[in-house]
């Protein structure tokens, strides 16, 4: 079965053709970050016009990289949620437009179910059940993942996701955007330890998280010391190792509050350097082992759409969708 993905939920245009029986045929990503860098952030309006520009031509691309013609598509899955309405509505109605003309069936996806099977489309995938750290730019929730549509929440930020506190961030130090990677980039030219920063949460005894104070906290290290370039890579790695260790604590005590042995990290700050080899060795030191999507798969894509509408139908177990159609711009994955 060929399923063609469509991811448009924010500021990424996906697409990809995963086959069953093959994998993963051929994907490709646009993503409008030169478009939004003038703003400091995504702009939902301009989002939802580049969208519409890349579909196509990006659907051509897959096609032809697939060496497969739009008759050979036995369905198609599209991003029905969580993210911008506008960014959504795009996908969906081009998705849904599309399987009326060819006749196949439409699947709406939840975007972090996507994220949370991406590392099933690896060479070396991990088995249900697993620990699931969900760390984007919307998210930072830890799962118990016992097979396709089976979420457990296990814990989840009470605040800012960790993207999120990474791009606030990046932006009050002056960093461009998007922050995140840019402020992962500073801080590995900087050394922790010269700046005091808190661990929220971090002995909470629970497996949620809280961000946005440390946003703060750094705002606070800046009026005190108004630190120079060199300061400012140290501040950043500062507050890399604080949010790495805490997600890296709740990801450990989440293996053993639930006795599994395989942990698997997905969504965008999933990229970071520091926080993989944190992970990398806590995990090992704890018996366990540690899954990453392929670093492509990291960010925002439709391979991961593609694969996760094709585990829905396969498995019989369609998202229970917004209604024929629509989209939800909030939506818990637990609902799907
Ligand atoms: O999963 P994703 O592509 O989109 C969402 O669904 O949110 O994640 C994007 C988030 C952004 O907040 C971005 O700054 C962050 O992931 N990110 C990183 C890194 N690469 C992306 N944060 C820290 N270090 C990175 N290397
Ligand atoms: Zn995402």
């Amino acid at each position: 079965m060929l399923v063609l993905g469509i991811e448009s939920s924010c500021d990424e245009t996906g697409l990809a053709l995963y086959d069953t029986a093959r994998g993963l045929l051929a994907h490709a990503v646009h993503s409008q970050i030169d478009l939004h860098a003038a703003y400091g952030g995504v702009v939902p309006e301009l989002a939802s016009r580049d969208h519409i520009r890349r579909i196509v031509p990006l659907l051509r691309q897959v096609l032809a990289g697939a060496g497969a013609g739009s008759g050979d598509i036995d369905a198609i899955a599209y991003t029905a949620g969580p993210g911008l309405a506008g960014a959504l509505l795009v996908g969906a109605g081009f998705a849904e437009a599309l399987a009326f003309s060819l006749q196949v069936p439409a699947v709406p996806v939840h975007h972090l179910e996507g994220h949370l099977l991406s590392p099933l489309l690896s060479a070396d995938p991990p088995h249900f059940p697993f620990v699931a750290l969900l760390v984007s730019g919307g998210h930072t929730q830890l799962m118990r993942v016992a097979g396709v549509g089976q979420y457990e929440l296990l814990g989840e930020t009470l605040d800012d996701a960790a993207g999120e506190a990474f791009d606030k961030t990046a932006k009050l130090l002056g960093l461009g955007y998007p922050g995140g990677p840019q402020l992962a980039q500073l801080a590995e030219r900087g050394a922790p330890g010269r700046f005091d920063l808190p661990r929220p949460m971090l002995h909470s005894g629970d497996l949620n998280f809280s961000f946005s104070g440390l946003k703060t906290a750094v705002l606070t290290q800046v009026r005190d010391h108004a630190p120079d370039a060199a300061g400012k890579a140290d501040l950043c790695a500062e507050f890399q190792a604080a949010i790495v260790e805490v997600l890296a604590a709740k990801a450990l005590a989440a293996l053993k509050a639930t006795g599994l042995k395989q942990l698997v990290v997905a969504g965008g700050v999933g990229a970071n350097r520091a926080l993989r080899a944190a992970l990398d060795a806590g995990v090992r030191a704890a018996g366990a082992r540690v899954f990453y999507p392929e670093l492509e798969l990291c960010t925002d894509n439709g391979a991961m759409i593609a694969f996760a509408g094709a585990q829905r139908l396969t498995s019989g177990k369609a998202a229970k969708a917004a209604g024929r159609f629509g989209v939800r711009p909030r939506w818990n994955l637990q609902e799907a």
